[in-house]
C-alpha cells in the first residue's frame, strides 16, 4: 500500500520542502573552484539546524552501512551517494550533484540539483538541461489517476530522444515518515503499468542521466555509485505531492 498523507501531514511536508529548497538555494553560490565538498556539507548542515530541522541522510542505514554526511556530493562520473570529503576540491569544468534531505517534525523531504563549476562544454550543459527537463516533463504530467508507469516512460523517452541514457539500477521513491517509502519509482518503463497515482501521495522523482550507457557500479566505499563506462552523469530530484489537478512541488526553489 502506498501511504496517503493527511492534510496535516502535507502541511508539515510543505514546510520540510521549503526548508530544504532554501538550503539548496543558499549552497549553490558556494559551488566554485577550490571549495571542498566537506565545506559544502558543513554549510548545509548548519543551515538545516538553523531552520529547526535535521539532516535527513546523516545516520541513514542501508543494511550494514550508515551514511555519515548531510549532503551527497557526486562529481562528474559519480552518479549519486558520494560522501563529502575534506580533501576533495572542486575544479573548473566539474559538474556536481548536490543531493540533500531534511527531517522536520517527523517528516522527510528530499531534493537534488546538478550544477557546473566554471565553464563546461556544450554537451555537458545539454546533459544537465536534459535531466532537469526530464523531471519537469514528469511533473507536468503527474496527477491523480495517471499510471506511475506513464511517468516513468515519459522520463525515459525524453532522455533517450536527446541521446542520453537513464540509470536503471536506482530509482525514486515515496517519502514521508520514512525517507524511502513505497512505491519504487523507476525512470524507465511502460505506459499503463504500475500503481495509479492518488491525491495525497508524496513521491520523490529523481532521474539520473548518463552521457554514455546506463549501467552503474558501486565503489569500494560501499556508497559511491559511478557510471560503468566513466561517462558523466547528472541528477535532479524533487519531492512532489500528487493532487487531483496535478503535481505540487514541495521542494520548489
Ligand atoms: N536522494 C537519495 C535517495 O533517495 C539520497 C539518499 S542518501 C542516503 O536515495 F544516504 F541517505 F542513502
Ligand atoms: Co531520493
Amino acid at each position: 500500500m502506498i501511504p496517503i498523507k493527511t492534510e496535516k501531514e502535507i502541511e508539515i511536508m510543505r514546510q520540510a520542502g521549503q526548508i530544504l529548497s532554501d538550503v539548496i538555494k543558499k549552497i549553490v553560490p558556494y559551488v566554485c573552484r577550490g571549495v571542498s565538498t566537506l565545506e559544502l556539507d558543513q554549510l548545509a548542515e548548519k543551515l538545516i539546524y538553523q531552520a529547526g530541522a535535521k539532516p535527513g541522510f546523516k545516520g541513514y542505514s542501508d543494511k550494514k552501512k550508515i551514511y555519515p554526511a548531510t549532503l551527497c556530493t557526486s562529481i562528474n562520473e559519480h552518479v549519486v551517494h558520494t560522501i563529502p570529503k575534506r580533501n576533495k576540491f572542486l575544479k573548473d569544468g566539474d559538474i556536481i550533484s548536490l543531493d540533500c534531505g531534511v527531517k522536520y517534525k517527523g517528516y522527510y523531504s528530499d531534493m537534488a540539483i546538478t550544477v557546473a563549476v566554471g565553464k563546461i562544454p556544450y554537451k555537458t550543459k545539454e546533459l544537465i538541461k536534459t535531466t532537469k527537463e526530464a523531471l519537469e516533463v514528469a511533473i507536468k504530467n503527474i496527477k491523480e489517476g495517471v499510471y506511475l508507469g506513464d511517468i516513468s516512460h515519459l522520463i525515459q523517452s525524453f532522455v533517450e530522444k536527446k541521446g542520453f541514457s537513464v540509470v536503471r539500477q536506482l530509482s525514486g521513491h515515496g517519502i514521508g515518515k520514512e525517507l524511502h517509502e513505497k512505491p519504487t519509482i523507476l525512470n524507465y518503463g511502460k505506459k499503463g503499468t504500475g500503481p495509479i497515482l492518488k491525491s495525497g501521495m508524496v513521491l520523490a522523482f529523481e532521474p539520473m542521466v548518463n552521457m554514455g550507457d546506463w549501467p552503474v557500479k558501486t565503489l569500494k566505499d560501499g556508497w559511491t555509485i559511478v557510471t560503468e563506462d566513466g561517462s558523466l552523469s547528472a541528477h535532479f530530484e524533487h519531492t512532489i505531492l500528487v493532487t487531483k489537478k496535478g503535481a505540487e512541488v514541495l521542494t520548489k526553489m
